[in-house]
């Protein structure tokens, strides 16, 4: 735990490729410190990343998670100021998003109000936006609210899809740019 620095929580739920580039990011960082992992899910490989870089690691089951705020203690316990939501598939109850007001961010692999909501996420995001013939797609960063996928816009950068793309294709590029943008826009949301 660090006390002068801005330390950050990530929660995510899956294989967590753009938590790896956040740790990455923040590694030396001279402010920001990625200093907890959360994840729902015991095997989620985001925990064995946390573990390489050192992190601190926790994970919380569902009925914990929204029956209990024993959440905050933890969050506590670190200092946590700001949490990144990065792949993390629960909805965040109220009581953390009171907690954590403005204080949460999420990344959505679509160019948001589109392709948002319950059910987009992971391929089926990509196989909608394929499916209604859309010429563009890209991530958006956002504030993170009660609802799912809303909350006020931060961040969008747009991708081409090809008329030969399958939704696996639009996957790859959409998450390359996720691991471009994410972490400098943490960066710049936490420093200015
Ligand atoms: C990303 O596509 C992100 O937009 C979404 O979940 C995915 C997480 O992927 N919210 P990874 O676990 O970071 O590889």
């Amino acid at each position: 735990m660090s006390k002068s620095k801005i330390n950050i929580a990530i929660f995510a739920s899956g294989s967590g490729s753009n938590a790896r580039k956040i740790m990455e990011h923040f590694k030396n960082h001279p402010s920001v410190k990625v200093a907890l992992v959360v994840s729902n899910k015991k095997d989620a490989g985001v925990l064995d990343i946390a573990k390489e870089y050192g992190i601190d690691t926790l994970t919380v089951s569902k009925s914990t998670f929204y029956e209990t705020d024993n959440i905050l203690t933890s969050l506590s316990d670190y200092n946590i100021s700001f949490i990144v939501l990065a792949g993390f598939l629960l909805l965040v109850p109220q009581y953390i998003i009171r907690h954590f007001n403005k204080k949460i961010v999420n990344i959505h692999p679509a160019l948001l109000p589109k392709f948002g909501g319950k059910g987009m996420f992971g391929i089926h995001v990509h196989e909608a936006v394929k499916e209604a013939g859309e010429k563009e797609t890209g991530i958006t960063i956002h504030f993170c609210n009660e609802h799912y996928d809303e909350g006020n816009v931060i961040f969008q950068a747009r991708c081409p899809i090809f008329p030969h793309d399958t939704a696996q294709d639009i996957a790859k590029r959409v998450l390359s740019l996720e691991h471009e943008h994410f972490a400098k826009v943490i960066e710049q949301v936490l420093t200015i």
